[in-house]
C-alpha cells in the first residue's frame, strides 16, 4: 500500500533546496552583523506554554494547535510558532543575566490550518527574538535587519507598520471598539460576530470585501494611544526614517498572536495571493514574566520560508547549484576501478565530481553525465590507467583535451 504524505506537511525535493540554503545562509550571515545568535529549543513543548503565551483565544491556540498526551502523563504541543519556547528557553537558563541578548532560530511549525498556497500544516519559519531592551531603536534596528535581509535576496516587500499600545492604552479602546462593532453587527460576517466578544482586535484583520467600510470606519487604536506608546511609536518611525526604511503605517494591522504590546509590523508581498504576509512580528514587554521570568523587554519576528521560497520562485532566481567538475565514464573493469580511486582524490582535494557505479554502456554513462551537470567527462579504461593519459570532454562545447591524469586535480582547479 502506498502511504502518502500528511496533507497540508510538504516535502522540500533536492531540486528546490538550493533556494532553502541561499536564504538560510543570507539570513544567518546577516543576523550576525546584527549580533543575533542562534538557538535550538525542541519542536515540542507543553501544551500549557502556547495557551499563555501566545493566548488562549486565540485561533493558533483554540483551533489550530496540534496536542497531545504523551502516554497518559502530559499534554504537549507540537510548536505552532517559535517565540513561546524560545522565551521559555531565555527563562530557564536565566539568559537575563547576561544583559540584553538576541537570539535567531530557523525550524518547522507546525499550525492545522486550512492549506492553500502559502498556508501549510507544517510550514518552516526562521525568527529572531531580542530580549532585555525597551527603547524604540531596537524596534527600528531589528525592522532594518529584516529590510536588509529581504533586499540581499532581491525581494522587494511592503512593511506595514502599527502600534496595538499597551495596557494603560488597550483595555479602554478595545471596550470603545467592542461597543462599536456590536453596534455594526448585522453588517459584519459569522466570523467577524464570533470574534466581537472573544477578540475584537482581530475582527479588523477581516478580509471579507462587505465588512470592510465597517470596518474602515472602526475607531482607531492609533487615535488612541497613551504618551508613552504614542512616543515610542513616533521614535520607531524615526528611526525607521535614519535608517532609510520606507513603511506604510496601517492602522488596521493587528497579529494573529496576543502578545504584542505597541510595535506590530509585517512585510507583504503582492507575489503570495491572499496569504501575503512573509514575515510578521513585534513588541511583546510582559512575555517573558507572563510565562515566570524576570520583567524583560522583548520583541521579534518570524518569516515563512515556504512563503519566501514562493517570492524567490516567482522572481525567477535560481541560486547556483554545486555541480561536479568533472564526471569519470568507465571503459572498462580497470577504468571503473581507476575512477573510484580518481574520484576519491578529487573529492579529498575539495574538487566535486561523480561517476555511475553501475559503469555499463559508455553513452548511457555520458546521458548521466549530462544529467548530473557535469562540466566535463572524462573516459577511464586500461588504455588511459596504462599511459596515464586521458582526454577531458567539455561537456558544453563536445571539445576534448588531453590530460594527464596526475594533473587532473590542478587542471580542474585552474
Ligand atoms: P506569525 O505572523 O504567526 O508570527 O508567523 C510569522 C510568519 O510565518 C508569517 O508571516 C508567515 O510567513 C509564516 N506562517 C505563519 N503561518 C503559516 C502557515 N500556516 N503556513 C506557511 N507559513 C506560515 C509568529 O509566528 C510570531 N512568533 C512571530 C514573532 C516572533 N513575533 C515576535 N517574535
Amino acid at each position: 500500500m502506498k502511504i502518502a504524505g500528511v496533507k497540508g506537511m510538504n516535502d522540500v525535493l533536492p531540486g528546490q533546496i538550493a533556494r532553502w540554503h541561499e536564504m538560510e545562509s543570507v539570513a544567518r550571515e546577516v543576523f550576525a552583523l546584527y549580533g543575533y545568535r542562534e538557538v535550538r529549543t525542541p519542536a515540542v513543548e507543553h501544551a500549557q506554554l502556547f495557551a499563555r503565551g501566545v493566548g488562549e483565544v486565540t485561533d493558533i491556540v483554540t483551533k489550530e494547535m496540534y496536542v497531545f498526551e504523551d502516554k497518559g502523563e502530559e499534554l504537549l504541543a507540537l510548536r505552532p510558532e517559535g517565540t513561546a519556547g524560545t522565551v521559555r528557553a531565555f527563562i530557564e537558563h536565566g539568559a537575563h543575566v547576561d544583559g540584553p541578548q538576541k537570539w535567531y532560530y530557523a525550524g518547522p511549525m507546525f499550525r492545522r490550518e486550512r492549506p492553500q498556497k502559502g498556508r501549510y500544516r507544517q510550514f518552516h519559519q526562521i525568527g529572531c527574538e531580542a530580549f532585555g531592551v525597551a527603547e524604540p531603536h531596537l524596534d527600528a534596528e531589528q525592522i532594518a535587519m529584516l529590510d536588509d535581509f529581504l533586499g540581499r535576496l532581491g525581494v522587494r516587500a511592503t512593511l506595514k507598520l502599527n502600534s496595538v499600545g499597551d495596557k494603560d492604552c488597550r483595555p479602554a479602546y478595545l471596550a470603545e471598539l467592542k461597543g462599536y462593532l456590536l453596534s455594526r453587527k448585522a453588517e459584519l460576517c459569522g466570523d467577524c460576530n464570533d470574534r466581537i466578544e472573544r477578540n475584537p482586535l482581530r475582527v479588523l484583520d477581516c478580509k471579507v470585501p462587505t465588512c470592510q467600510p465597517v470596518l474602515d470606519a472602526a475607531p482607531r487604536l492609533l487615535d488612541r494611544l497613551c504618551t508613552g506608546c504614542q512616543a515610542h511609536f513616533s521614535a520607531v518611525k524615526a528611526g525607521l526614517d535614519a535608517l532609510g526604511v520606507t513603511y506604510q503605517v496601517d492602522p488596521r494591522l493587528v497579529r494573529g498572536l496576543d502578545y504584542y504590546v505597541r510595535t506590530a509590523y509585517e512585510f507583504v508581498s503582492d507575489a503570495l495571493g491572499s496569504q501575503s504576509a512573509v514575515a510578521g512580528g513585534g513588541r511583546y514587554d510582559g512575555l517573558v514574566e507572563t510565562l515566570g521570568g524576570q520583567p524583560t523587554p522583548g520583541i521579534g519576528f518570524a518569516l515563512g520560508q515556504e512563503r519566501l521560497a514562493l517570492i524567490l520562485e516567482s522572481l525567477g532566481r535560481v541560486p547556483p547549484e554545486r555541480k561536479p567538475a568533472v564526471f569519470f565514464v568507465s571503459a572498462d573493469g580497470e577504468g571503473a576501478v581507476e575512477a573510484l580511486r580518481r574520484s576519491s582524490a578529487l573529492r579529498k582535494a575539495g574538487i566535486a565530481c561523480d561517476l555511475d557505479p553501475r559503469g555499463g554502456k559508455m553513452k548511457t554513462q555520458f546521458r548521466q553525465a549530462e544529467r548530473v551537470g557535469a562540466r566535463y567527462a572524462l573516459v577511464l579504461g586500461s588504455a588511459e590507467v596504462a599511459s596515464g593519459q586521458a582526454n577531458l570532454k567539455d561537456m558544453a562545447t563536445r571539445e576534448e583535451t588531453p590530460v594527464a591524469l596526475a594533473d587532473l586535480a590542478a587542471r580542474l582547479r585552474g
